[in-house]
């Protein structure tokens, strides 16, 4: 066994490889699911190759909670459905936190020095904060739980005292004067009590819309937690740090692009309460236009230039394969057809480009916001497909809760056609006044049937 714990440090190494191999990977559509499977790879090696320490004990325990972990985490993510899938993610991202919590935790307990048990808390208050605010994120977006923004007088003092107490107790514990009342048997469990309330209180007023930032930015303190608990042993556990740190900056990275996509500061995504006192809008004048399949289809077939803008009814209906064959089909018949991807269309980042890459929609016919926007004046036919939110013009009017969001304008096309079952609203749960202008139809249905129906329908002209 001893000859085998020399194994550890270099084998740490070769995974710190894999996680870099596979976070390279996660940057582009088509190689993602590589990434996946690399850091996949490495974390697996990194925990096998961890029973070599001679310093384990209770092998028994961590065999039997990874064998539950592991099947519960296989079986949830066998089983969750495409659209459930934020609400999984901040579940597991909690998970992580709380795990670098209890890292903390055990460190505390130990003997430490004054900077590993600085380390230590700092590591115990971010996973602390990390896993609670996580777990509000689940119940929000799983809808056991307030979605909207829970606000009340003096929120902000309340939030910040507890902070700062969880703060003090965690001084104590490290460096455990005399003059304080208490032991630090006192002060460590009202640490992590502490520390754990100013997470559910953080994640409190921030409303359901904004989850995908918060969810991100959680994922990142779990990053950060783990990166400084990997300091807070004897010797430094370089996996950790390294596997941390690229979390943490990922996580910090994806944070400030969704904000920015948001148009929202996270100082406004984490304070500005946004949806509290949402409006139901202006009053939106004129009246929605229904179309049949067959008046797309001629739209369609005759256009020159086709933009489809997907958004989140197109994952729940499962229609990018029928999507793809219509994209295939106009093309075959000389029109010019391209995807309008809006950076948080969907559920999650880069949620259209996955299904789309899935159906084998072509990666050089999907354009950004900003390369698409200047297209939609020169082109005949906008398919908006189960989106909403992205689409909405409310977010050029001053006073909307959406004010100042960049969207996809598809507004100055010649032709928008929207595709969606009813008169449901967005994430954000306003009205969109794109639905009512001169230039707009909708085609009820399920986004599926519907995109099936004009593929018949478009092979006739
Ligand atoms: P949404 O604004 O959520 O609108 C989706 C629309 O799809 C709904 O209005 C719904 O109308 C329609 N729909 C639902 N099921 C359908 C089906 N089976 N067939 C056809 N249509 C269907 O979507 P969006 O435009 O993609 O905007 C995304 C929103 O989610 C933004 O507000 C964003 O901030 C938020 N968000 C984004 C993320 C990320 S990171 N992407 C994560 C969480 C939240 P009907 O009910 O009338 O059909």
């Amino acid at each position: 066994m001893a000859e085998l714990s020399m194994l550890i440090e270099p084998v740490y190494i070769v995974t710190i490889f894999f996680f870099i191999i596979g976070m390279q990977r996660m940057s582009h559509p088509l190689t993602a699911r590589s990434g996946i499977v690399w850091a996949g790879a490495a974390m697996l090696i990194a925990t096998l190759v961890t029973f070599f320490s001679p310093n384990l004990t209770n092998l028994m325990l961590i065999a039997i909670a990874i064998v539950i972990g592991g099947g519960f985490g296989y079986i949830a993510a066998k089983r969750v459905a495409m659209t459930d899938m934020p609400q999984m993610i901040a579940l597991y991202n909690g998970m992580g936190g709380g795990a670098a919590a209890g890292i903390s935790a055990v460190a505390l307990l130990g003997t430490t020095t004054t900077v590993t048990g600085t380390l230590a808390v700092i590591g115990g208050l971010i996973g602390a904060v990390s896993f609670s605010g996580s777990l509000i994120a689940f119940f929000k977006l799983q809808g056991w739980m307030r979605s909207k923004p829970i606000t009340f007088p003096g929120q902000k003092i309340v939030n910040m005292a507890v902070l700062v107490i969880a703060i003090v107790c965690g001084v104590f514990v490290v460096i455990q004067p005399s003059w304080v009342p208490l032991s630090v048997a006192t002060y460590l469990p009202l640490f992590f009590i502490l520390s754990l309330s100013f997470g559910f209180l953080m994640t409190f007023p921030i409303g359901g819309a904004d989850m995908p930032v918060v969810i991100s930015m959680y994922n990142a303190f779990t990053g950060l937690a783990v990166a400084l608990d990997g300091f807070s042993f004897a010797s430094p556990n370089y996996a950790m740090v390294v596997a941390g740190i690229i979390v943490g900056a990922a996580g910090s990275l994806l944070t400030l692009q969704m904000a920015k996509a948001m148009n929202r500061s996270l100082s406004n995504v984490f304070f500005g309460a946004f949806g509290a006192t949402e409006k139901e809008g202006a009053e939106i004048n004129g009246s929605m236009k229904s179309i049949e399949t067959d008046d797309v289809a001629v739209l369609l077939a005759y256009a020159e230039k086709v933009i489809i803008a997907p958004g989140y009814g197109l994952a729940v209906a499962q229609a990018q394969q029928k999507v793809k064959e219509l994209t295939d089909l106009l093309e075959s018949k000389g029109v010019h057809v391209t995807f309008a991807i809006h950076p948080v269309a969907g559920r999650m980042p880069g949620h259209m480009n996955v299904l789309l890459a899935e159906a084998g929609v072509a990666y050089d016919h999907l354009f950004d916001r900003d390369e698409i926007n200047p297209e939609f004046p020169s082109t005949d036919v906008v398919l908006v497909i189960g989106a909403n939110d992205v689409v909405n013009p409310a977010a050029h009017r001053q006073g909307s809760p959406l004010f100042g969001m960049p969207i996809l304008d598809v507004e100055q096309a010649k032709n928008v056609i929207v595709l969606k079952r009813g008169q449901g609203k967005g994430f954000a749960g306003i009205e969109n006044d794109l639905f009512y202008r001169d230039n707009t139809r909708m085609l009820y249905g399920d986004a599926k049937d519907m995109v099936g129906k004009l593929v018949q329908a478009v092979k006739r002209y």
